[in-house]
């Protein structure tokens, strides 16, 4: 069974080794500076920044999920967006993605978003087989404007 709580400066070991997993599946390094800033961010209740464990029957922890939320012109209400999202390879497959993105959709419903959303690799075709089954594609193409 798979247990979700907030991400506490006491997980920041096993939170660091998924962090760098999910680094390393998109092939990126990050300095370290970056890394120590986005955990404290997460485990800080007033940064806008909120970050969810997953842990297996015995304790482990095998997913991650990052979120925050924004106002938008459409509605009056927040969008909530998931940024990260990641299961130690092991656990694939067996739930613990979906587990997180409810958590999420369940954290967005109770603060009033108006939707959860988020962006993903064409070619992520496993992510894909998941997002399928528990959203809608929007259609939108995503463009940046990446400043230094
Ligand atoms: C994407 C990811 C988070 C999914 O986590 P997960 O715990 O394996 O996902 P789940 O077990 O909850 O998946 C549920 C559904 O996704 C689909 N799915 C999961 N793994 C799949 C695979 N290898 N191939 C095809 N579909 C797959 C299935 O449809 C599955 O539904 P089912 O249980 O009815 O068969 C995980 O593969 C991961 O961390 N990948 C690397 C990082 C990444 O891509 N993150 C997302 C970036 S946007």
């Amino acid at each position: 069974m798979t247990t979700i709580t907030s991400i506490t400066t006491e997980d920041r070991t096993e939170w660091l080794a998924l962090w760098n997993g999910y680094l390393s599946f998109y092939e990126s390094e990050l300095d370290e500076e970056i890394t120590a800033a986005t955990f404290e961010r997460l485990v800080d209740s007033h940064s806008g920044i909120h970050g969810a464990l997953a842990r297996d029957e015995n304790g482990a922890a095998v997913g991650i999920v990052h979120w925050l939320t924004h106002p938008a012109t459409w509605t009056t209400a927040d969008y909530c967006y998931l940024e990260d999202l990641f299961v130690a390879p092991d656990v694939r497959g067996g739930g613990v993605g979906r587990a997180l993105i409810a958590h999420v959709r369940g954290w967005a419903e109770q603060h009033g978003s108006a939707k959860v959303y988020w962006l993903t690799a064409e070619s992520n075709t496993t992510a894909r087989g998941l997002y399928d089954h528990v959203a809608s594609r929007s259609g939108m193409i995503h463009y940046q404007i990446g400043l230094d």
